[in-house]
């Protein structure tokens, strides 16, 4: 390279991570690493080690694929470690070799966490990049805390005047101090409900439950996940819609066309095998089989619960369609699935935008933005 030539931005693909979802993480990296054009830019892939550690990783996306269920891809946690550090203007990544002294790896342009769940999509990870002042893809820290929160999702969508299903949140204390204060509130609810930790994921921790006599277990299973538990109605007979949106680099945001999941065979509803295991019984209709009608409230409500939440980048919104019509917004996820199979781009690629072209946006937008507040 010339004196003359303006250095390409640097990007820190960071994945893996402390959550049950390190693996789902993993083979997304390898996807993205493996789509990043690397004439236009510097990538440095950086692995979180399932116990926290940060390391230089191995980027090879051939070896970061799901091979089979016996071969799942992992980061390895003896490599290199990394730190990010800020320096006036920005931020360094720094590693430390066994035996050597730190050495600067060079500075950063923008971070793009590829990481779902808690450490990761929850605004955690959001905040030390915040202070170490590097850009970043995706939701800052308040909107990446919301949306890990389905019991605050619900109170700031209900302050945007946008319909969730009726629930109660059960936290630990309230549950040991009072039960039959929180059976009287979840009773009120009516059987069927369902239950699940506030601040997970792929299902995990979710049951139906018929009646009060399969309540204490179901709490228990929510519990192992998160000790604040979501207890909400039934969406008897609803339709499960998700839509994917897209923020433009003029501010605006763009929306899919709705995908409809039919969850068959065994399934009582979207459990974990139905998401993860799909050939079995579950079926995707892209787009979704709806009156036009329907379609335009879908996508106009994704965009209104984006802004409600103040999300930035990406997010992927699901919703409970009512047999009375009623649109119901199930939740938000601000770093949904993203391999190139995954629901969120697959709907971007039923709308005319592919995968390539997905990424080049989010890092142009992560380009365009700076931290603090905005
Ligand atoms: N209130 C509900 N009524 C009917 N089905 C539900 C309800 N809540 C969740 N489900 C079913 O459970 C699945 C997972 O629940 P969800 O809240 O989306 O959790 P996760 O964040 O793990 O995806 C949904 O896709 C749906 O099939
Ligand atoms: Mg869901």
């Amino acid at each position: 390279m010339t004196s003359q030539q303006q250095p390409k931005p640097r990007i820190a693909v960071v994945f893996g991570g402390r959550s049950s979802e390190h693996v789902i993480s993993c083979a997304t990296a390898g996807s993205v690493l493996a789509t990043i054009d690397r004439a236009a830019y510097d990538v440095i892939p950086v692995g979180i080690a399932t116990d926290g550690r940060w390391v230089l990783a191995d980027g090879d996306p051939e070896r970061l694929r799901i091979r089979s269920a016996e071969e799942l891809p992992e980061v390895d946690g003896s490599g290199d470690l990394v730190s990010l550090n800020a320096v006036a203007g920005g931020a360094e990544l720094v590693v430390s070799a066994a035996g050597a002294p730190p050495s600067v790896l060079g500075s950063v342009d923008v971070v793009f966490p590829l990481l779902h769940g808690p450490w990761g999509e929850d605004g955690t990870v959001q905040g030390l990049l915040e202070m170490a002042g590097v850009r970043y893809v995706g939701s800052g820290v308040l909107a990446s805390a919301i949306g890990m929160d389905k019991a605050v999702t619900k109170v700031v969508l209900a302050g945007a005047g946008l319909p969730t299903v009726p629930s109660v949140v059960v936290t630990a204390h309230d549950w040991r101090a009072d039960e039959t204060d929180c059976r009287e509130r979840i009773a009120a609810l009516g059987y069927p409900v369902f239950v699940k930790p506030t601040r997970a994921g792929s299902s995990m921790g979710i049951s139906k439950v018929r009646g009060p006599e399969e309540l204490a277990a179901a709490i228990e299973t929510a519990q192992a996940h998160d000790p604040k538990v979501l207890v909400e109605a039934f969406a008897a007979g609803a339709r499960e819609i998700e839509c994917g949106v897209l923020g433009a680099l003029d501010g605006g945001v763009e929306t899919t066309l709705p995908a409809e999941i039919k969850v068959g065979g065994d399934h009582e509803f979207y459990d974990f095998e139905a998401k993860y295991l799909p050939e079995e019984s579950t079926t995707i209709d892209l787009p979704a089989d709806l009156p036009d009608e329907v379609i335009a409230r879908v996508r106009e409500m994704s965009a209104q619960v984006f802004r409600a939440v103040g999300c930035e980048g990406l997010a992927r919104v699901d919703f409970f369609l009512m047999p009375s019509g009623e649109l119901l917004v199930n939740e938000i996820n601000t770093m949904p699935g993203f391999t190139p199979t995954s629901m969120y781009p697959q709907m971007w690629a039923a709308s005319g935008f592919d995968y390539p072209q997905l990424v080049e946006r989010l890092i142009q937008l992560a380009l365009a933005r700076d931290t603090g507040l905005r």
